[in-house]
């Protein structure tokens, strides 16, 4: 039966309901690798992207969680790929890039999401064991480097990309007792301008996305102390802790040709945290 048209503009008039769902997809046909996405943050940015109409490559150290990621992803209709992926492994890191470059030809949005947070092993600077430091900094800093290495190859001929640091207020200001993992997110700020200077005339774009206090896996040991959750959620002017969910629209935006002029941008999504 014909569908009445009579106040739908010209475009709408014959739709569909997948249609108006594919015409509001804001990532249909991009390649996006998420690191870290088997949990928290980077769960949450690469299964609103796959909702988006982005085919997801998964890069997560940890297969169980990983995988389960990417069936999700698949069962909700999405297209999704887990390749097992130690961001601080420059071999494993080229392998993950090969195989996404092998299945999909082009790779369109890197968010650099994995990372440690060594809460118990974290000390003032003094007391701060080698390992500790080189540990957190292979990770958070080394990984995000490595996966931009490979990846910025396949963006260079495309001509465009968009690279997402996933940074944190421990980069901006001083907190007690978090040297490493701090000095380490402070990276991540210097990583990103650099990259946002040298490839902006390519037109692959870099930024930064900066996290309050968000309730996931990297948080829980602190947030399962009732007196300590609440507070952390007090500090904040929106006076919750925030969700993964509630990075996932900064990661689209960033992604999607709608922040074409955002260079070098530090995104903060902390419901005020730093603003206070
Ligand atoms: N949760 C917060 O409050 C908060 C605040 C500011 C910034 N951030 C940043 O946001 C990002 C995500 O944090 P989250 O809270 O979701 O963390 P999370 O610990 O909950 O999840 C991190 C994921 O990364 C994976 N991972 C760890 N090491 C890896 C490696 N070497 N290679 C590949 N994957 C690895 C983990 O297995 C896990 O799935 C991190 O960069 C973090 O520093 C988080």
């Amino acid at each position: 039966m014909a569908k009445s048209n009579k106040f739908l503009p010209l475009n709408m008039a014959t739709d569909t309901q997948d249609d108006a769902e594919q015409r509001t997809m804001r990532l249909q046909g991009k390649v996006a690798i998420v690191t870290g996405a088997g949990a928290g943050i980077g769960r949450g940015i690469a299964e609103r992207f796959a909702r988006e109409g982005a085919a997801i490559v998964i890069a997560e150290v940890d297969p169980t969680s990983g995988e389960s990621t990417a069936q999700a992803i698949r069962t909700a209709g999405g297209e999704a790929l887990f390749v097992a992926t130690d961001v601080s492994s420059e071999a494993q890191v080229k392998a993950m890039v090969d195989k996404t470059r092998e299945r999909y030809g082009r790779i369109d949005v890197l968010c650099n999401n994995a990372a440690v947070l060594l809460f118990r092993e974290e000390a003032p600077a003094h007391e701060l064991t080698n390992e500790t430091w080189d540990r957190t900094m292979a990770v958070n800093l080394r990984g995000y480097w490595l996966t931009s290495k490979y990846v910025i190859p396949a963006m260079l001929p495309q001509h465009s990309g968009s690279v997402i640091h996933g940074a944190s207020p421990t980069g901006l200001f001083g907190f007690t007792r978090l040297t490493a993992y701090s000095t380490s997110k402070g990276g991540v700020i210097g990583l990103m301008r650099a990259m946002a200077a040298d490839y902006a005339p390519e037109h692959i774009r870099v930024n930064a996305i900066i996290p309050g206090t968000i309730d996931t896996p990297m948080n829980a040991v602190e947030l399962a102390d009732p007196v300590a959750r609440a507070r952390y959620a007090e500090i904040a002017p929106a006076r919750r802790l925030g969700t993964p969910e509630d990075l996932a629209g900064i990661a689209v935006f960033l992604a999607s040709e709608d922040s074409d002029y955002c260079v070098g941008g530090i995104f903060t999504v902390d419901g005020g945290l730093t603003a206070v």
